[in-house]
């Protein structure tokens, strides 16, 4: 098989509504962005992946789409996104779209024919809209739940029949779910993928990928075993997959289908993965993995596994904007920012680094570059719908804490992010992690971040597909990684204490020691040419 574009990129995830504003309204848009295209220019990735850029109630902030073939006005216009798909190709970055086909917004056209144009219409058959149980149908039709907590399915207008109806909706009620059993559906979303690849957009990250179809009969979710097989994950995407591989493949240069996919098993995922379907999936183990040596063995050599069963290259990713950022997960504790407590640094390097030597894709989100540690948004702030439809008891707090805006300059209000109020304020300190700082910094994690990606770029070694030894013990991880000239260990110290390793032929580790101290510090990463 030959070499793909994307075999290897490196691909840095925009959050629209938090990386730049432009027209001073607190959220971020495309002038915003184009404003700072030398950011991700200089930070040296090879693609963006935007969320979705599409025209937006914003209810789920993005992914509640109103219309699939036209441009957020917040946001800006289709022509000034076609200029900002120039700027980057001209840049050599490859732009990324995210597209949503399990839900629209309520305010699609079709929801408000469906809603307005009396029971029966022809727009009802697009959602899947079904009689209540119990008296009057007083209760949902079935047993599911949405994402977001509570009931999927909402009250949708009677129009006088004798039992109550509902829609369902497998996140917030102002998603309803597709009826991907209509071929409109169908037809619709091959309309929709061709017209942005005409646009010259180079792929499509699949939101919700396992989602679209629903079990026959939409069967309550306690008559099965496992309750996913009721409610995803149903044999029919896989053609619609099919056709999707078909269309992207009549473009050139190549274009990419990432999915978005969870699965009650290994096995359907590799169902995904065949080689008429998508191109890759994410692997989301990272993002809920403990700092353990063996659990991150696991993960990788699983990844690996489903490499060589499909002949997809796997995904590494640490962070997204569902997920608490990293530097939280693996450094709760700021105070390890002190100069006398490096070990969260480290560690935050270290894992950098090990994904970045790891064959196959890295997705990093915004802000990771500068350190940013998930905001601690006060509960009257917070706008993410998860939030909203958790029960009181709930410790969960949504998703809004990853995704506080980025700190540009330090010397300006709101970290020059916008000059009104963000949409997510800033927590106290916020000004600290700016670009502005950290640019000038040649120890700040903003230039780390650029040289371990350049240093990709230009290492084969690092690229390469070629991976053995994966191994750990004692609580050190330690990998190979080949090319026809070149050997290198990638060593990794999960322990707190300080592991004693033959330096001779480092070519990079992770703590400031001395290049040619023979220990490794704790959470530091080496690596060794041998
Ligand atoms: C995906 C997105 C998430 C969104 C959900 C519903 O999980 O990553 O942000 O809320 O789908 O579209
Ligand atoms: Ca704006």
């Amino acid at each position: 098989m030959g070499h793909d574009r994307w075999d290897s990129a490196v691909v840095y995830q925009i959050y629209w509504r938090s990386f730049m504003d432009a027209n001073q309204d607190g959220i971020g848009d495309i002038a915003g962005l184009r404003a700072r295209i030398d950011h991700i220019h200089q930070l040296g990735v090879d693609a963006i992946w935007l969320n979705p850029t599409y025209p937006s109630p914003q209810g789920d902030h993005g992914y509640d789409v109103s219309d699939y073939f036209d441009v957020e006005p917040m946001f800006g216009s289709l022509e000034e996104f076609d200029r900002m798909i120039d700027d980057f190709h001209q840049r050599g970055i490859m732009v990324l779209m995210d597209i949503v086909p399990n839900h629209v917004s309520s305010q699609h056209e079709w929801f408000q024919s469906a809603l307005t144009e009396g029971a029966g219409n022809p727009s009802e058959e697009h959602f899947i809209i079904r009689d209540g149980t119990g008296p009057g149908g007083i209760n949902p039709p079935n047993d599911w739940v949405s994402i977001f907590g509570g009931p999927s399915w909402s009250p949708f207008p009677s129009s006088g029949r004798h039992l109550q109806r509902w829609y369902l909706h497998m996140f917030d009620p102002c998603q309803p779910d597709l009826n991907w059993h209509h071929t409109d559906v169908h037809e619709r979303f091959e309309n929709i993928l061709r017209f942005w690849l005409d646009r010259g957009v180079d792929g499509f990250r699949i939101d919700v990928a396992h989602g679209l179809f629903k079990a026959p009969g939409l069967p309550n979710r306690s008559g099965f075993g496992d309750n996913w097989s009721a409610c995803w994950d149903q044999p029919e995407v896989h053609d619609i997959y099919r056709k999707w591989r078909k269309i992207v493949d009549e473009y050139e240069p190549s274009r990419f289908l990432i999915g978005e996919i969870h699965t009650a098993t290994r096995e359907r995922l590799l169902e995904y993965l065949r080689a008429d379907q998508l191109h890759a999936a994410f692997d989301f183990s990272f993002l809920h993995q403990d700092w353990s040596s063996d659990g991150f063995r696991d993960r990788i050599g699983a990844n690996l596994d489903l490499w060589n069963d499909t002949g997809c290259l796997p995904v590494w990713t640490l962070s997204n904007h569902d997920e608490i950022r990293h530097w939280s997960r693996y450094a709760p504790l700021l105070a390890d920012r002190s100069p006398d407590g490096q070990v969260a640094n480290i560690r935050y390097r270290s894992l950098l680094a090990l994904i970045m030597a790891l064959p196959g894709r890295i997705f990093l989100y915004n802000g990771e570059e500068l350190a940013l540690p998930q905001a601690d948004v006060p509960d009257e702030d917070r706008q993410d719908p998860a939030f909203f439809r958790q029960t009181p008891d709930s410790d969960y707090k949504g998703r809004d804490g990853c995704r506080v805006p980025m700190p540009w300059d330090a010397n300006l209000p709101n970290a020059g992010f916008t000059n009104s109020e963000p949409w997510l304020p800033m927590p106290e300190g916020w000004h600290d992690y700016s670009v502005s700082i950290q640019h000038d910094d040649p120890n700040s994690m903003l230039n780390y971040y650029r040289s371990v990606i350049q240093r990709r770029r230009i290492e084969d070694w690092m690229k390469s597909d070629s991976i053995d030894e994966v191994e750990s013990s004692s609580d050190i991880l330690s990998f190979v990684k080949k090319t026809e000239n070149k050997r290198v260990r990638v060593l990794m110290n999960f322990s707190d204490s300080d592991f004693p390793f033959d330096n001779d032929n480092t070519i990079m580790r992770t703590s400031d020691s001395d290049i040619s101290d023979s220990f490794l510090r704790p959470g530091e990463l080496a690596y060794i040419e041998i």
